[in-house]
């Protein structure tokens, strides 16, 4: 491997700029397929590399940490979610590991209070609903939907993503409630005017809930059936974390009974599979995995992830790793 320019992989075509600087520096493989890079090619291309930067859809583990070999050095996540990567392996192979928090936050937020309005107000439905008609006339009792303003959102995972949500609220006049395992100082609490709620206290009480945790053994499923039930008929769920903290199934069947009102969905369960019987619910709309989709923020995530790489295979510490000293 020549030293001063380390052989690394990104698994997927980025924004140009952030590939030129990686060029500049580096012997680039750049995977340039439709899809996720399967995975025997993913195996065979990260082989003899000093890093990588991966997707969600790349699972990073000891099998690929392995097919890697002992000279690789660091994997930058090109999320801030990293349920796609072993931690504790990446720290066991001596290998550093980062995400890519903060520059999405506002975007993310962005999203999650769009599939909120969407959502509540029926803008998808009505669309669809334009578009497949040729007539149609102004009506009192047509598409009615939910108040957003001046309505309760509980938030699910207070983070810095949860934090921006609740400021979007505030501008709605919105009640807001959080659950979240960590919490924030009381100072944090008094700014955002958000009280705490155990999780089915806050299904209860919301008329939002949008969801914001890390996708973990322990948060998988946590909107469950059960849970489910605890929420108005008139509430709206959002997810734009990750589709496996919602039973898909039981969100479809509530959905179809009209036991809430609507979901807003940025990912899925099965991802990029969409439950059959959730694309037959007027009240779901879907959006395939948009959060920080915007010009400006997949850049910034891009070159972030960029600045990690090059750190890593630097030696010296990343900006936003998950692992800090792993690797010596
Ligand atoms: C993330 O960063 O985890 C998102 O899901 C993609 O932006």
């Amino acid at each position: 491997m020549n030293q001063a320019r380390p052989a690394v992989l990104v698994t997927r075509r980025l924004p140009a700029e952030a590939l030129e600087r990686i060029q500049a520096r580096c012997e680039m493989t750049l995977y340039d397929g439709e899809g996720a890079m399967p995975r025997d090619r993913l195996l065979a291309e990260v082989a003899g590399k000093a890093g990588a930067i991966t997707l969600l859809t790349d699972r990073v583990d000891d099998e690929f940490l392995d097919a890697a070999g002992p000279q690789f050095k660091i994997v930058a996540n090109f999320a801030v979610g990293f349920d796609n990567i072993d931690v504790d392996a990446c720290t066991r192979h001596g290998v550093l590991a980062s995400n890519t928090p903060e520059v999405l936050t506002e975007t993310t937020a962005d999203t999650a209070f769009a599939l909120i309005m969407a959502a509540a107000r029926r803008v998808a439905e009505g669309d669809r609903f334009l578009r497949s008609r040729s007539g149609w006339i102004w009506s009192p009792l047509m598409m009615l939907g939910q108040d957003v303003h001046h309505a309760t959102l509980g938030i699910v995972g207070f983070g810095r993503i949860g934090q921006a949500v609740a400021r979007r609220a505030a501008g709605f006049s919105m009640r807001v409630l959080y659950h979240d395992v960590y919490r924030p100082s009381a100072d944090v609490e008094q700014q955002l005017g958000a009280e705490y709620r155990d999780l089915d206290a806050l299904l209860a009480e919301s008329d939002f809930v949008s969801l914001h945790t890390n996708l973990t053994p322990q948060t998988r499923h946590l909107i469950n059936e059960e849970r489910l039930a605890l929420m108005k008929p008139t509430a709206v769920v959002v997810n734009t974390s990750r589709g496996p903290i919602i039973d898909e199934q039981a969100l479809a069947k509530a959905l179809a009974e009209r036991r809430i009102f609507a979901a807003g969905l940025d990912v899925f369960e099965h991802e990029p599979q969409v439950d059959p019987d959730l694309l037959t619910c007027e009240n779901a709309v879907i959006i395939p995995h948009l959060g920080s989709a915007t010009v400006q923020t997949r850049l910034a995530m891009a070159n972030l992830a960029a600045d990690n790489l090059f750190a890593g295979l630097d030696g010296s510490p990343p900006p936003t790793p998950l692992n800090p000293g792993a690797g010596g």
